[in-house]
């Protein structure tokens, strides 16, 4: 039998540093569990960072991807179009928020999505400049870099980043940033850095995933909506991670009621195979030239089957309601923790719909991060049979995202294992103090 020590040696002989990885090597996987090559069951709460909101191997989508398989496997959009592709588009114009003519790009990863977008703002306005917001994570490529604002592990040592990105500061309640303090900030940013008539488009994140699972204010949408439209300013949503029903919404950005002029997707949108999307307004979509937008792989007929499966078997299981719920149960639980835990080093817990995390401090009145504890949770979490992320500038927030097709039994047990892990990393932390 293979173990994971000798794939860990092999790896570490192999594979570039860079591509950091857990021990956890996997066999196969169904739903919303793992197995690893050494036969044992872990419970998936990472769902491969937000990618299997359908669960592992969905069988409509398997389904579908044998069914394609047997067709086509690629073509190039650009050599040899196919129907699937236009009907995917179809269904993303039609469920992105916003009553009029859209258009969508397909792409591979979720970067090449937000590099796209940026492109296209830049283009359908004629302006260079781009704001995005402390916290904010789009991406490794050199613009998605530079948009994001989590400096380790995503950015330290691989500047200089292209120019003209700026950034503003997102709210956070819990660290003392208003709302107001951050429209301030805004102000600031175009009294002092850009002209706010160089500015192609903002981009945020209705729920900020590496950043922490911080929840934009549905007023800091808005707020961004009215100054977007005030000075010319094209609005993106970052619907990478909180799209795809995760939040309880089709997109994050609609419980702030806020129509955003871009949206990019990925992620729960190929349910496992590797497809984004740029949506938005037609004229804004259509701006650039013919031969400007795309990409050998961009909407591969694999990836495209799986999405439009995808987007079936989240409307048939109405995965939307499915995901308030079990947000609902993992904050309920949450909450019995905190309590039983005297509330001290869980200092937050936030999230929306089914994109829940609680961020570890070490007393709640200095509010200090504590990575070590966290990092302890996860570990203990993983001896335990639980796969968990970790997430926040400070590596101070462990974050929930279960398949949204979790059996509410295996969603409990896997809480059971957060529960202990957290119960013994606490322990353990405070024996060793
Ligand atoms: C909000 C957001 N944008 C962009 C990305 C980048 O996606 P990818 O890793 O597929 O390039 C991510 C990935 O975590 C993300 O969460």
């Amino acid at each position: 039998m293979t173990t994971n020590a000798e794939l860990k040696a092999r790896q570490e002989a192999a594979v570039a540093k860079g591509v950091a990885a857990k021990a956890i090597y996997a066999a196969r996987a169904e739903n919303a569990e793992i197995w690893d090559v050494e036969g044992r069951r872990f419970i998936d709460f990472a769902a491969g960072i937000a990618v299997t909101n359908t669960g592992h191997r969905h069988p409509k989508v398997m389904a579908a991807v044998a069914e394609q398989a047997q067709a086509f496997t690629h073509t190039c959009v650009h050599v040899s179009p196919y129907e699937s592709y236009i009907r995917l588009a179809e269904q993303l114009n039609a469920l992105t928020p916003g009553d009029f003519a859209k258009k969508t790009i397909f792409l591979s990863a979720g970067a090449e999505a937000v590099e796209n977008a940026i492109k296209i703002a830049r283009y359908a306005t004629g302006r260079s400049g781009v704001v995005a917001f402390s916290g904010a994570f789009h991406g490794r490529t050199m613009m998605t870099m530079a948009l994001t604002g989590k400096v380790m592990p995503y950015k330290k040592g691989f500047g200089p980043f292209p120019a003209e990105v700026f950034h503003s500061t997102f709210p956070n309640d819990f660290h003392g940033v208003s709302l107001e303090r951050a429209l301030e900030d805004l102000d600031r940013l175009f009294a002092t850095d850009v002209d706010p008539g160089r500015v192609a488009a903002f981009i945020v994140e209705p729920v900020q995933g590496e950043g922490g699972f911080n929840v934009a204010p549905f007023e800091f949408l808005r707020a961004l909506r009215e100054i977007a439209d005030k000075h010319g300013i094209l609005l993106i949503s970052d619907e990478i991670q909180a799209g795809m029903a995760r939040t309880g919404k089709m997109f994050g950005i609609e419980h702030a009621g806020v129509v955003p002029d871009l949206v990019t997707s990925a992620k729960g949108l190929g349910g496992g195979f590797p497809i984004s999307a740029v949506t938005g307004r037609a004229e804004v979509m259509d701006a650039a030239h013919p031969g400007g937008l795309g990409g050998t792989y961009g909407g591969n007929p694999m990836s495209v089957a799986a999405a439009n499966a995808v987007l079936g078997v989240i409307r048939d299981e109405d995965l939307c309601a499915r995901a308030i719920e079990i947000g609902e149960r993992i904050t309920a639980r949450l909450t019995a923790i905190a309590a039983r835990q005297g509330m001290e080093p869980m200092g937050d817990i936030r999230g929306l719909g089914a994109m829940q995390a609680v961020e570890f401090v070490t007393d709640r009145a200095s509010r200090a991060p504590d990575a070590g504890l966290t990092a302890a949770i996860v570990a203990e979490a993983e001896a335990r049979g639980l796969v968990l992320l970790s997430c926040g500038t400070r590596g101070n927030v462990v974050r929930l995202l279960p398949p949204l097709t979790i059996p509410f039994e295996v969603l409990d047990e896997g809480l059971d294992i957060l529960e202990a892990s957290i119960e013994a990393a606490i322990s353990k932390t405070a024996a060793a103090a």
